[in-house]
C-alpha cells in the first residue's frame, strides 16, 4: 500500500471542518516551501461523520486564507480502519480525539498515534482547543499553534526520514 520513499501524515479533529483541516492545509504549505525531499502523502479527518462531504468551516478558510492557505476544495470524511494502515502519522488534535482513535485502531497501529502539539515548540499547551463554537479569534490561536507544530512535525520527519 506504500512504499518507503513516502511519509504519511493523517491530521484528526471532531468533526473535520476546522482543525484537522486547517492542519492539512498548513502542514501541506510547509512542506511544499520545505526543501526536503521525500514524498508525504497528507490528509485529515474526524472522529466523527457530522460533517462528511461538507468543506472546512467558513471561519476557518477566512482565517487561513489570510495567511495565503486556501483550504475550499477540502471535504470532510470520517478516520476510517484503512486509515490506521495507511498513515506513518496518525495525529489527533485533543486528548478526547486521542482517546476516540485509540478506540478505533486496531492494537497493532496504537504506536502510530499522537498529539499534534507535542512537536510544538512554543505552545506548552497539551491539545489544540476546538474553535468551533468560538469566534474568529480562536481560528486565529489554532493557526498559530497549528503553524508551529507543522514546523515541529516536519523537522521530525526529516531526523527519521530524510538521508
Ligand atoms: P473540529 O471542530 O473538530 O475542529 O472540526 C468541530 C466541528 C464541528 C463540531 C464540533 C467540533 N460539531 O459539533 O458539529
Amino acid at each position: 500500500m506504500r512504499n518507503d520513499n513516502e511519509v504519511g501524515v493523517l491530521f484528526v479533529c471532531l468533526g473535520n471542518i476546522c482543525r484537522s483541516p486547517t492542519s492539512e492545509g498548513v502542514f501541506r504549505h510547509c512542506v511544499e516551501h520545505s526543501d526536503l525531499e521525500i514524498q508525504i502523502n497528507i490528509d485529515s479527518a474526524g472522529t466523527a461523520d457530522y460533517h462528511t462531504g461538507q468543506p472546512p468551516d467558513a471561519r476557518a478558510i477566512a482565517a487561513a486564507g489570510k495567511r495565503g492557505i486556501d483550504l475550499k476544495g477540502l471535504r470532510a470524511r470520517r478516520v476510517n480502519r484503512l486509515d490506521f494502515e495507511k498513515f506513518d502519522y496518525i495525529i489527533a488534535m485533543d486528548d478526547h480525539n486521542y482517546y476516540d482513535l485509540e478506540r478505533l485502531a486496531p492494537p497493532d497501529y496504537r504506536g502510530k498515534l499522537c498529539l499534534f502539539l507535542d512537536f510544538a515548540d512554543n505552545w506548552p499547551a497539551r491539545e489544540v482547543p476546538d474553535p468551533y463554537y468560538g469566534g474568529a479569534q480562536g481560528f486565529e490561536r489554532a493557526l498559530d499553534m497549528i503553524t508551529d507544530a507543522s514546523l515541529g512535525l516536519l523537522n521530525d520527519i526529516r531526523s527519521k526520514y530524510a538521508s
